[in-house]
């Protein structure tokens, strides 16, 4: 038998172990050593748990036994789920992690230390949740040259925006009726400034160029600005509002950046609601693919990080491949990229609106008295945020088209 140690108990850690043992008889359809829970590292006691029995507090326990193979990282955090991940890889020991802040900075670094050790460090819950796209862009797609990639990667955001859609309700009072009913953080900065997603796309974008693209150079703009008037003419002109994570090769460049976008209504990404997310990948055969499901929840994260040590047992001595250099991807300047943007604007800036931005179009919604509409053709993100500005207050927000 496979022996496994869950470093921390929380949310993920805990379905961890409810999926080992729920799926039993499945798993060891699979894997037919099967696969056992030894050891369940947290600061806590949880006395009454099934578990109970196989907690620890010391982090060498599990390090010093050389029956543990697997080690199922879900603390989360750069700090000790770091230190313990190295130390673990260093003694032989696969992770598998749904840690995307850990996976983010430290991915090319741990798959090395990994290789060298003859061991994996797999991470397909740090992306889009239960949903497999890590392993479909590493084990799947591997005849493709991945051209593109945009995601719904935050489960949070979507909600929001679904529900904002929907009762025409403002940022502010979706967010708090999402706290109320714990769908989103006490705190949700990350999720809702765009952090989260921004961490995911670029692991995604390092898979993509098999080099390492740092999170914290990716643009990267939440969705706090986004406002029920934006909806009101989305609508009326048959888009959704999603926030994308997007990466794209452009050349020798990677164009990668996270922002509210308007798409289609027609797009595959536009039916992606509530707080599912969704991959779409272009490869240069394949065409557009799409990956969708829960981004997140214990079960379907959990499953993921399962998954992951499914692949150690039956890979064990073996690396699986994964090609993530530790060498920077060169980023394209997101100033020079170019897009149509939608602007709302008082109405009595029509035709200053239309004189800096020559080409676009006016678009009314219906009942909307105090302000209008207006698509700018397409423009390179610096021209239009210069012209942007300098209208001062007769505008009233803007959002990128696809
Ligand atoms: N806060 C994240 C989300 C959790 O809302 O998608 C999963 O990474």
């Amino acid at each position: 038998m496979i022996k496994v140690a869950v470093l921390g108990y929380g949310t993920v850690g805990s379905g961890v172990v409810e999926v080992i043992e729920t799926n039993r008889e499945f798993i060891e359809r699979r894997t037919p050593e099967g696969i056992g829970v030894k050891y369940i590292l947290d600061l806590r006691d949880f006395p009454g748990d099934p578990f109970e029995s196989k907690v620890v507090h010391d982090f060498n326990v599990i390090l010093n036994d050389d029956e543990v193979a697997v080690v199922c990282e879900t603390m989360g955090g750069v700090g000790p789920a770091y230190q313990f991940t190295k130390q673990a890889l260093e003694r032989g020991k696969s992770v598998c992690t749904s840690n995307k802040e850990l996976v983010a900075k430290h991915g090319p670094e741990l798959l090395e230390i990994a290789r060298s050790h003859r061991c994996n460090y797999l991470f397909e819950a740090s992306v889009g949740g239960g949903i497999p796209i890590i392993r479909p862009l590493n084990s799947s797609l591997t005849a493709e040259r991945v051209e593109e990639i945009t995601g719904i990667l935050n489960g949070t955001t979507n909600y929001i925006l679904t529900k904002m859609a929907a009762e025409g309700a403002d940022f502010g009072e979706v967010l708090k009726e999402a706290q109320e009913k714990g769908y989103a953080e006490r705190n949700p900065e990350a999720d809702v400034e765009g952090h989260d997603a921004c961490r995911k796309i670029a692991i995604l974008a390092s898979l993509m160029t098999g080099k390492y693209v740092d999170s914290e150079k990716v643009f990267t703009e939440g969705i706090t600005k986004i406002t029920s008037a934006d909806f009101a003419y989305a609508e009326a002109a048959g888009y959704s509002v999603k926030l994308l994570g997007r990466a794209k090769v452009l050349g020798d460049e990677t164009l990668a950046m996270v922002a509210p976008f308007l798409i289609p209504g027609e797009h595959p990404l536009a039916t992606v609601r509530d707080v599912f997310n969704a991959v779409y990948v272009t490869g240069n055969m394949l065409g557009d693919s799409m990956y969708y499901g829960r981004g997140a929840g214990k079960l379907p994260t959990a499953s993921a990080v399962v998954s992951d040590v499914v692949d150690c047992a039956r890979h064990q001595g073996k690396v699986i491949t994964c090609l993530w250099d530790k060498e920077e991807a060169r980023l394209a300047d997101v100033d020079e990229s170019s897009r149509a943007f939608f602007v709302r604007a008082k109405v009595c800036a029509r035709e200053r609106v239309a004189a800096a931005f020559p080409g676009g179009r006016m678009f009314e919604a219906p009942g909307r008295e105090e302000d209008f509409g207006y698509f700018t053709a397409e423009m390179k993100e610096r021209e239009f945020r210069e012209k942007y500005e300098a209208l001062g207050g007769d505008v009233l927000g803007r959002i990128r088209l696809v």
